[in-house]
């Protein structure tokens, strides 16, 4: 697969949508009105979408089949009782509670397992899931390897945990820990997958110290086959052999079906412990609906269902990964520091280094996402300094270990015509970079700063 040059898309288009087209002026216009920040774009003035692959996947024409025959019953809907058995196959997990989406799994699991004063360890948390867990007092801490931590080092799973970490963590703070989590493939630090080995010493150690494991499965057949494409021994195994041999291990599961149910939105919680289930769904029918619906309509579990039978075939996620792997090796060719290897669903471009003459005080991931908006209507992500870090007293910024801008690709959206536009961009700015000035806080909003603060270029 690796070096192959072109990207072959294993689908036909059947429905299509048409781009928004805008020029160069009216973009530094609409960017300007929008404070320089890209969340405040309306998505009609944005060609290319990766600000996010949650959700804005297209569906099959399968997918949309189901939707129409859905049954809208309030209770025991047959579309729940379908995704009920194929998650129950191939998981493996009896217990399947529909919620909205991703977060809403996590809400309604740590409203029932983590208090004051608990530790959460993972490879790395989420942001959402960081926030659930601070939101009932619990501390989440990140494990990542030496390795998984280094953003240029070439290696097979650079989303595993550091396992002895754990062992240390649980040797001296077994009670303060409810549960073990682990995100795969591990989105916070760049897409980058778990092997099974580091799934079952994980699970091992949970066994040993009576520890639930949680798996934050949202990406896991992209993880699956990335498992089939690297890790020994895996080779002639399906993604579905090799998916299910990941649940095996895990008594719980958070899901976001906006990712590998290849829907627009949905999200599940499933489960092992029933003694677990009942407090969890009476809890549902308070925030979410009855069990049966937990906050969807029919159709939408339809279409997660449906999404679920899809993800697996290996010539999508064959497809699926060789889009992140052939950007990346177009863009590091060109001396961008990207994140390698390629992860899963999206690119990141490490800012700081992209910028090295703007100092991390003048934003250099905003620099990027507003030059890739100006120059290509591309719409990306800062997840860098504004995101995570914040403004000190002497008005300097404390920085995250990395200053990132992450290109997220939807699933089954974009083609290799777009994906090689986006590239092409990327590297056009790269090569002006040193034109490029920097950016400060005009409005600065002290949480989660990124949705909504506003910026003013440096003259
Ligand atoms: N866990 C992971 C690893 C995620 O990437 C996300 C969402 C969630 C949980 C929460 O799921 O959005 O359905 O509530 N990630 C999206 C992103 C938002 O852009 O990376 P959700």
């Amino acid at each position: 697969m690796s070096g192959r040059p072109i990207l072959f898309e294993p689908f036909k288009i059947k429905s299509v949508e048409r781009m928004n087209f805008s020029t160069e002026a009216e973009r530094k216009a609409w960017i300007q009105e929008a404070g320089y920040n890209v969340f405040s774009l309306k998505a009609a003035q944005v060609t290319i979408d990766l600000l996010t692959d949650s959700g804005t996947g297209a569906m099959s024409d399968a997918q949309w089949a189901e939707m129409i025959r859905a049954d809208e019953s309030y209770a025991g809907s047959r579309n729940y009782l379908e995704l009920e058995e194929t998650v129950q196959a191939m998981t493996g997990l009896p217990f399947v509670i529909p919620v909205h989406q991703g977060r809403a799994a996590e809400h309604l699991l740590f409203s029932e397992l983590v208090a004051p004063g608990h530790i959460i360890p993972s490879n790395s948390h989420f942001d959402t899931t960081l926030a659930n867990i601070e939101d009932r007092g619990g501390e989440g801490i990140n494990l990542l390897t030496e390795l998984g931590r280094d953003p240029f080092a070439e290696a097979p799973f650079k989303g595993n945990m550091d396992v002895d970490a754990l062992k240390n963590l649980l040797e001296q703070r077994a009670k303060d820990v409810p549960f073990v989590m682990l995100t795969i493939t591990n989105n916070s630090g760049g897409g980058q997958p778990v092997s099974l080995s580091n799934i079952n010493a994980v699970a091992n150690l949970c066994r040993q110290y009576k520890k639930l494991f949680v798996l934050d499965a949202c990406r896991f057949a992209e993880n699956a086959f990335f498992i089939k494409k690297r890790e020994p021994g895996y080779e002639n195994r399906t993604p579905k052999e090799i998916a299910r041999e990941c649940f095996d291990q895990c008594d719980i599961m958070t899901f976001s079906g906006k990712k590998d149910a290849l829907a627009n939105i949905g999200g599940l919680l499933c489960l092992r412990s029933e003694s677990l289930v009942d407090n969890l769904k009476n809890r549902l029918i308070v925030t979410e609906g009855f069990p049966t619906y937990g906050g969807l309509a029919g159709y939408s579990l339809a279409a997660m269902n449906q999404g679920l039978k899809e993800v697996l075939d290996e010539r999508y996620l064959e497809y699926r990964l060789r889009t992140a792997e052939w950007m990346v090796e177009k863009l590091a060719n060109a001396d961008i520091p990207v994140i390698r290897p390629a992860g899963g669903h999206a690119l990141y471009i490490e800012a700081s280094k992209f910028f090295p003459h703007i100092e991390q005080r003048h934003l250099p991931g905003i620099t990027l996402a507003a030059e890739l908006y100006v120059q290509g209507g591309i719409r990306a992500c800062e997840l860098g300094t504004v995101a995570f870090g914040k403004t000190l007293p002497d008005g300097s910024q404390s920085s995250p270990p990395l200053d990132l801008v992450r290109l997220a690709l939807p699933r089954r959206t974009y083609t290799e015509a777009h994906m090689g536009f986006v590239v092409n961009c990327v590297i056009d700015i790269f090569k002006k970079r040193e034109s490029l000035k920097g950016y400060t806080f005009e409005k600065e909003f002290p949480v989660m700063r990124h949705f909504r603060s506003t910026f003013r270029p440096l003259k």
